[in-house]
Formats: C-alpha cells, sequence, structure tokens
C-alpha cells in the first residue's frame, strides 16, 4: 500500500529545489514507522451479541507465516466443519502477530471461493504488535455447513533485510449454539438484523442466511479478487442461477492500493501536467465500483475511504487502526427485481468496472441466492421486471489552478428504482429496490501546494418495500441511510524541529472519519418494527518528521466515538482516546450485551 502523501509533497518541495525525483522513491512511497514497544492493535466496534458465550465448538483452520507471499497462490487448506456440534452462529476469528519493520499489507480470507473476510494489517514495532479480528460469519452458512471446500488466505508480503517483519497468522472458526445458550428472544432477533459486518440488507426480511452463495470472483492462482487495474478493465463471472432462486443479493467486497490507495485525494490530471509534476496519482478524485448484468448496470458502491495502517501518519493508527482497517465493510446490492432476468434458464454476465480508476483495485463478490425448497422437480419460480425506470445520472466537474494553487470538486448524484415481481411458494411477490446516491469531493491546495485540504461527503438511501403483487398488502419494508464524511488537511513546512537540509519533511495533519448508518425494517402492518443506528467517529491530529517514507518523531492523537443503538435493551457505545501509542481514556457501555455475561 502506498500512501499519496509523503509522495505527493515530497515532488512538490524538490521541485522547488529542482531535484528530480528518483524512480525508486517514486515506487516506495509508504510511510513505515519505527516503533519500539509491544503493542496489542484493535479497531474499535461493538462485541458480537453472542462473544460471551462459549463456543460449542472451536475450528482451529490455519496457522502460516506470510514470509514472502508475493506473487505466490494463496495459502490454502482444507475445510470440514466440526463432527458432532449443535450450532447456529459462526464467527471467524483471524489472529495475527508481526515483529520487526515492515509496511502495511492487504488480506483476505476466502472459502470456497466466496470472500469472507477482507483485512489490512498493521504497521509492526520491533518488540511486536498483535492484534485479534472476530468477525460474525453467519450470514455463511450455507458454506460452512459442506465439507471438502478450500479455505484459503491471502497475503503478499516481502521481508529482507530492512523489510523483516513476517506476520504470523491463525484463522480459527467459533461455532455457537445461540438458542440453546438462552440468549433473550430480543437480542437473538436483533443480532440476525444488525449482527457485525452484515451492513447490508441481507436478512432483513427473510431472516436466514442465503442457501446459496455462488462467488463472483476470480480462479485462485492470484487470489480469488479481480485485480482491476484501469477504467477500460471489466472483471465478471457467468452464472446459471437455480430456477427456484426467489430472492438475490449481491455481497461486493472492494478495497484500493497503489495509485489510488488514497483515490479521495487525487487531483486531476490537469494539475499534475500543468506543474510538470510527476506523480501518477491523478484521475481526480471520483470513482465507483459500477455492477452490472449482461449489458446493464444494476447498481454500484463508492466505497468508505477505509485508511490502512500506514496512511497519512502511521502513529495515529496505534494502537487503534482506522475504521474498517481489521474488517472491511461489504456492500449488499439487492438484485430480487432482477430475477426476471436471472431466472431465464440462460447464463448471466455478472461483471464489475471502477469508474476512474487507476493501478489498482481489487474487487470480488458473493451471489447470495434464497431457493424455494417447496418448489422441486419441474417447478421453478417466476418472475419479471415490471420497471427498471430510468436511473438518474448528474456529475459536474469544476476546477481552478494558478500553479500548485487552487481547487478542484467534482459531484456525482444517482438515484435509481427497480421493480419486479417474483411468484414463489411464498405468494407473488413484489420488490421495488430504490436508491438515491450523493457524492461531493472538494479538494484545495494552498501555500504554493504545501497545503491541501481534502473535503469528501457520501450520502446513501436505500428503501426495499415488499408487497403482494395482486392486493398490494405490505410484506416487508427496509429502509437504510448512510453517510461518510471525511475531511483531511495535510501541511508540509520545512520549520523547525525538521531540517530540509538532511532531506526531511514535518509534515502536521488533522483527519476526521466517519460510518454513520441508519437502519429501520417494518414488517407487516407496521406493528413489528425495528430500528438501529451507528455513529462511528474517528478525530485524529498530529505532526512527523519524515525522511523518504520513514517516520522517525512525531506525536499522534486519536479519538474514536463509537454508539449503537439497537433496539429498546441493546445499545453499545466506547469513547477512546489514544495519544503517542497509548489509550489514555478508554469508557465503554453496553447495556444487553453486559447482562448477558451474567448468564
Ligand atoms: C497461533 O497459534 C499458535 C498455536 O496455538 C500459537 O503458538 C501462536 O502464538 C498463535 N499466533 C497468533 C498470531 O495468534
Ligand atoms: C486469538 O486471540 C484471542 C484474543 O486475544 C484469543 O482469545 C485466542 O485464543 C487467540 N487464538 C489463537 C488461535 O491464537
Ligand atoms: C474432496 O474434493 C477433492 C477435489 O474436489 C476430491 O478429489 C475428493 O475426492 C473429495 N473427497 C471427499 C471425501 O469428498
Ligand atoms: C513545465 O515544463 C515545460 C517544458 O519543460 C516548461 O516550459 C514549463 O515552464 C514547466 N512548467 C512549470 C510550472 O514548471
Ligand atoms: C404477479 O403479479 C403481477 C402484478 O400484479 C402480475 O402482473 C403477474 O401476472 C403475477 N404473476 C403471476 C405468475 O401470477
Ligand atoms: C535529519 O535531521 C533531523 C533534525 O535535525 C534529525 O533529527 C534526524 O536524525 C536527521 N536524519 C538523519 C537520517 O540524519
Ligand atoms: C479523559 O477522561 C477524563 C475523565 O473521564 C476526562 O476528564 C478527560 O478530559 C479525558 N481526556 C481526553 C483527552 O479526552
Amino acid at each position: 500500500m502506498v500512501n499519496l502523501f509523503v509522495f505527493f509533497f515530497f515532488f512538490i518541495i524538490i521541485s522547488f529545489v529542482n531535484v528530480p525525483l528518483s524512480s525508486s522513491l517514486e515506487q516506495d512511497s509508504h510511510f513505515l514507522k519505527r516503533g519500539l514497544v509491544q503493542q496489542k492493535y484493535l479497531e474499535i466496534t461493538r462485541p458480537l451479541p453472542f462473544a460471551n458465550l462459549t463456543p460449542s465448538c472451536t475450528l482451529p483452520i490455519l496457522t502460516h507465516d506470510f514470509e514472502n507471499t508475493m506473487g505466490l497462490p494463496p495459502v490454502s487448506v482444507n475445510y470440514a466443519p466440526p463432527v458432532k456440534c449443535s450450532w447456529n452462529h459462526v464467527a471467524l476469528q483471524f489472529n495475527a502477530s508481526c515483529k520487526g519493520v515492515q509496511y502495511d499489507r492487504i488480506a483476505a480470507v476466502w472459502l470456497d471461493g466466496v470472500d469472507l473476510f477482507r483485512t489490512s494489517t498493521a504497521e509492526p514495532t520491533v518488540d511486536g504488535v498483535f492484534w485479534s479480528v472476530t468477525k460474525d460469519v453467519t450470514r455463511y452458512s450455507s458454506l460452512l455447513v459442506k465439507e471438502n471446500i478450500s479455505l484459503s488466505v491471502m497475503l503478499e508480503n516481502l521481508v529482507d533485510d530492512v523489510y523483516t517483519g513476517v506476520y504470523h497468522v491463525n484463522v480459527t472458526f467459533l461455532y455457537y449454539d445461540v438458542d440453546e445458550m438462552g440468549v433473550p428472544l430480543s437480542s437473538r432477533t436483533d443480532h440476525r438484523k444488525f449482527g457485525r459486518g452484515s451492513l447490508g440488507l441481507y436478512d432483513d426480511h427473510k431472516r436466514a442466511a442465503a442457501d446459496l452463495i455462488m462467488p463472483v470472483s476470480g480462479y485462485g492462482s492470484e487470489g480469488f479478487w479481480f485485480k482491476i487495474q484501469s477504467d477500460s478493465e471489466w472483471h465478471g463471472k457467468s452464472v446459471m442461477i437455480p430456477k427456484n432462486t426467489y430472492k438475490a443479493v449481491m455481497e461486493i467486497y472492494v478495497s484500493f492500493h497503489g495509485d489510488d490507495e488514497f483515490w479521495y485525494s487525487n487531483p486531476p490530471d490537469s494539475y499534475i501536467r500543468a506543474n510538470n509534476l510527476t506523480s501518477k496519482r491523478g484521475h481526480g478524485a471520483y470513482r465507483e465500483v459500477l455492477l452490472n448484468v449482461d449489458e446493464n448496470m444494476v447498481g454500484s458502491v463508492v466505497p468508505f475511504p477505509v485508511i490502512y495502517p500506514g496512511g497519512f501518519n502511521p502513529l495515529y493508527w496505534d494502537p487503534v487502526v482506522s475504521i474498517g482497517a481489521f474488517d472491511h465493510p461489504s456492500y449488499d446490492v439487492d438484485l430480487t427485481p432482477f430475477l426476471g432476468v436471472l431466472l431465464d434458464g440462460k447464463s448471466h454476465f455478472l461483471w464489475f468496472k471502477v469508474v476512474e480508476c487507476l493501478p489498482f483495485w481489487l474487487v470480488d463478490a458473493n451471489l447470495h441466492l434464497w431457493i424455494d425448497k417447496q418448489c422441486t422437480g419441474d417447478c421453478q419460480v417466476q418472475a419479471k421486471i415490471i420497471d427498471s425506470g430510468t436511473p438518474d445520472f448528474e456529475m459536474e466537474r469544476s476546477s481552478s489552478f494558478d500553479g500548485l494553487d487552487g481547487s478542484y470538486e467534482v459531484e456525482l448524484k444517482r438515484k435509481s428504482e427497480y421493480r419486479g415481481w417474483v411468484k414463489s411458494s411464498a405468494g407473488n411477490l413484489t420488490t421495488t429496490v430504490s436508491r438515491a446516491l450523493e457524492f461531493n469531493n472538494k479538494i484545495k491546495f494552498h501555500d504554493k501546494g504545501n497545503e491541501k485540504n481534502v473535503k469528501q461527503k457520501v450520502k446513501e438511501e436505500i428503501e426495499i418495500s415488499v408487497v403482494e403483487s395482486e392486493r398490494g398488502i405490505k410484506i416487508s419494508h427496509t429502509s437504510l441511510k448512510r453517510k461518510y464524511p471525511l475531511t483531511i488537511t495535510t501541511k508540509t513546512t520545512t520549520k523547525p524541529p525538521s531540517k530540509a537540509e538532511n532531506g526531511t519533511k514535518l509534515i502536521l495533519s488533522e483527519l476526521e472519519n466517519e460510518w454513520s448508518e441508519k437502519k429501520k425494517l417494518s414488517e407487516g402492518d407496521s406493528s413489528d418494527s425495528s430500528s438501529s443506528s451507528l455513529k462511528n467517529g474517528q478525530k485524529c491530529k498530529g505532526w512527523m518528521d519524515v525522511q523518504d517514507n520513514v517516520v522517525f518523531q512525531g506525536e499522534a492523537t486519536t479519538q474514536q466515538s463509537y454508539s449503537y443503538n439497537g433496539e429498546a435493551a441493546t445499545s453499545y457505545s466506547r469513547e477512546i482516546t489514544a495519544t503517542n501509542g497509548r489509550l489514555i481514556n478508554d469508557t465503554a457501555n453496553y447495556l444487553h450485551f453486559a447482562s448477558l455475561s451474567t448468564m
């Protein structure tokens, strides 16, 4: 993973003093910190509702040291669920440790080619770092019951005399029998609707995991993800779905790297050209992953800006990493209105492209399918698209530059509404999926390009309604609102304590990043309705002295506020402050989770 800022400001300054940028610098522009102490890293999130229970079985599935793994296929082991074990919930636990000096890396875990987990690694210290991430993977139960399938982990790493860190990884599945443990019904219901990792809508109107999951991913020798290098590439897979499918949801995993690791802060190419800069990190600051079925675009994702542990100032992410760094969100697109197309008995090409991208993006997806088990033999679920409307799309860009100073803005609005009926043994149901997306990004350069401000807002609203087709009786209604505001200010100066003569820079920065969402689900006549909200924000401030890509001194403070409210009895909040590698304040409040632990 490569950091823009060092590099970017580097050559801005270098262009002042007229020293050509060496190509090795361009290749090698991550931030590395030179930490000493032993640390336990963490991403702040709420505990799984069943985390305090004792698992009915534990399956250590993989132990591996990722040393020189660049260019190698993922590591694979055989998976089979534990025998004689009663379970209905499953968690994946990814533990890792590393000692020495190493860049942050990207990793993923696949089961039978289905992406279960996407994570970045922490940058180690000389005495070593350790972290553990637990993700609810109950959603993938239809795979987790299968025998003789492969679990694969990819983590490309390079070890030499300088970059000495080897990543030691353990992957474990924890199986829980939540009902037998006597978890209250309300919490059980709540968890199924809003469990960690389920940022999407998968089980909102059918409170059960999919019956079948088909990967829309690569073939494995370079990882099961598609590596997308440019706007002109598309990647996907032909799939033929069972003829008794009555619901389909595409779950998309995305991460961005190389010249696009900080895509939301990339200036337009015109700025780079006008200033004779050698940076490749351009193409402006708008990216969107488009999902298509054959010739039709059916959805899109503007991903949350996950910042990897070497990003902006690595001291920010010690010991608390950025939102999503250890457990990348995935994004759901409900394709039920398109079953009319997908159920025609032919195979269809499901594919992605990343608009305006630079090398490289790692994208893959899982097609979750729900099967009508009463429809067997000659029976076939019938479906038809009623209306795919005329999706609205508006985009505006503006830019004004004078030398290295100036501003750039890009704004996007997208609206769509898709409607289709599906007749299964549950009846003839019409699903309407409406979506509104707003994206706005502003970048400003001041002080001869030495100060840069980025302000981005992403806002998305999705509504899914299901009604009985003939009589229009409401079955369910789901609404999801999400916002991801991001602001970043970076200043490069040559004032003390840094001495420019030996090639060091003082970089000051401030960063605010937030994920907030509200979900509401009502069923039938609305008597059964539930809602949840999450606000998870980080504020960081600090400085660092950097030489080449190495941070040799600095200070940083990260504050995070996490607040989740579910149904009446379920809430969790946590406030932390970390300064210079130490958690100085950490207060958590939980309702309901606390009562569980006493059982
Ligand atoms: C992985 O598991 C092995 C065996 O239990 C243990 O020795 C090692 O410390 C673990 N490593 C991590 C990173 O959890
Ligand atoms: C992983 O880390 C967790 C939390 O520290 C610990 O409870 C668990 O035993 C670890 N598992 C392995 C296999 O190292
Ligand atoms: C497991 O899968 C492999 C490869 O698909 C196959 O060769 C083998 O026979 C299978 N074993 C069992 C026990 O099903
Ligand atoms: C960029 O390079 C061209 C050709 O070498 C030169 O004419 C121009 O002045 C340079 N522009 C800047 C802003 O340095
Ligand atoms: C399902 O309902 C729609 C809308 O009322 C109707 O057009 C369609 O014919 C129905 N499908 C079947 C198989 O009855
Ligand atoms: C560069 O200068 C700074 C400030 O004087 C100093 O702290 C740092 O050690 C120097 N770096 C090297 C590699 O000499
Ligand atoms: C830490 O918590 C204490 C007591 O709750 C509070 O007084 C103090 O302002 C907090 N410090 C920071 C830096 O948030």
